[in-house]
């Protein structure tokens, strides 16, 4: 098969865009020439203040904006649809980053429905986006699904066992998929970052003192920035001898 790592001119999928580490994967996909289809859920303002913020860098490159909340099935593939009317195409580059966590440490204060939401939200709708993804990149022979994960999948979180299996389960399903489409010029894998600020999760240092994830306890000595993570997110883009890896940024945090 030949090596084909050409990330310019393709189109991403980035859910979540209207957070911090969605946000920062758009800004540093549209630097390298990639076309945009970008989902919020609730806080349109924010995402349409990146649209602008990229358009008025370039205007040659499309991006259109989504609602969808990916916890609904009809979202989902209206989605779909609408990237396909809007770009002609299904795109090439998935980053499933949308996700949820409240902050609920005890199991015996995490309520069924809590743990029924966040496995929708975070696992579920993964598995649905990848159903959705991969027939155009298969077709094409050339795909990049990257999961936005977590450290919180190995056990380490500032969250509770929920969210944990949630982001284990995303990352059990990307292996999975590396394995068996490993010919199909498509790569699965994940990211898994731990305590970045700038985010709706942690929007500060303050946020993490006294946690598990309090900067005076993480070898490098400080919480980790969206673009960090956005940095690793554009290298699995463009190198595609990469599949089935998880990528763990964490600041040397086990
Ligand atoms: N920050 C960290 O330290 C950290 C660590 C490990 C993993 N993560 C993961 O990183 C990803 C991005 O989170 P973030 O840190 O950037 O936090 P964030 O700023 O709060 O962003 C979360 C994003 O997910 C979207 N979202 C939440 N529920 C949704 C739903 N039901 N349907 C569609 N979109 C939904 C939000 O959309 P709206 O705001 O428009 O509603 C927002 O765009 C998540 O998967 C999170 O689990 C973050």
């Amino acid at each position: 098969m030949p090596v084909d790592n050409r990330i310019e001119g393709r189109l991403a999928l980035i859910t979540g865009a209207s957070g911090g580490i969605g946000a920062a994967c758009a800004r540093d996909l549209h630097a390298q020439g990639v076309s945009l289809a970008l989902t919020y859920s609730t806080n349109a303002s924010s995402l349409q203040d990146l649209v602008t913020s990229l358009q008025s860098q370039s205007s040659s490159l499309k991006i259109t904006s989504h609602q969808c909340d990916v916890a609904k099935d009809a979202d989902l593939s209206r989605l779909f649809d609408e990237i396909k009317a809007q770009h002609s195409q299904h795109p090439d580059i998935l980053v499933a980053n949308a996700g949820y966590g409240k902050r609920v440490s005890n199991i015996l204060d995490i309520a069924i429905e809590e743990w029924d939401y966040t496995i929708n939200v975070n696992l579920r709708s993964s598995f649905l986006l990848t159903k959705l993804a991969i027939p155009h990149m298969q077709s094409q022979a050339w795909g990049r699904v990257i999961y936005i994960s977590s450290i919180a999948a190995g056990g380490t979180s500032i969250n509770g066992c929920h969210y944990s299996a949630s982001k284990a389960g995303v990352q059990g399903m990307c292996k999975n998929l590396a394995q068996k489409m490993g010919k199909s010029g498509v790569t699965f894998n994940d990211v898994a970052p731990a305590m970045i600020t700038g985010t709706g999760m942690i929007p500060d240092e303050a946020a993490l003192k006294g946690t598990p994830g309090d900067p005076a306890g993480i070898p490098v000595g400080r919480a980790g920035t969206t673009d960090e993570v956005a940095n690793v997110v554009t290298m699995l883009c463009r190198t595609g001898y990469v599949t089935g890896q998880s990528i763990l940024l964490s600041g040397g945090l086990k």
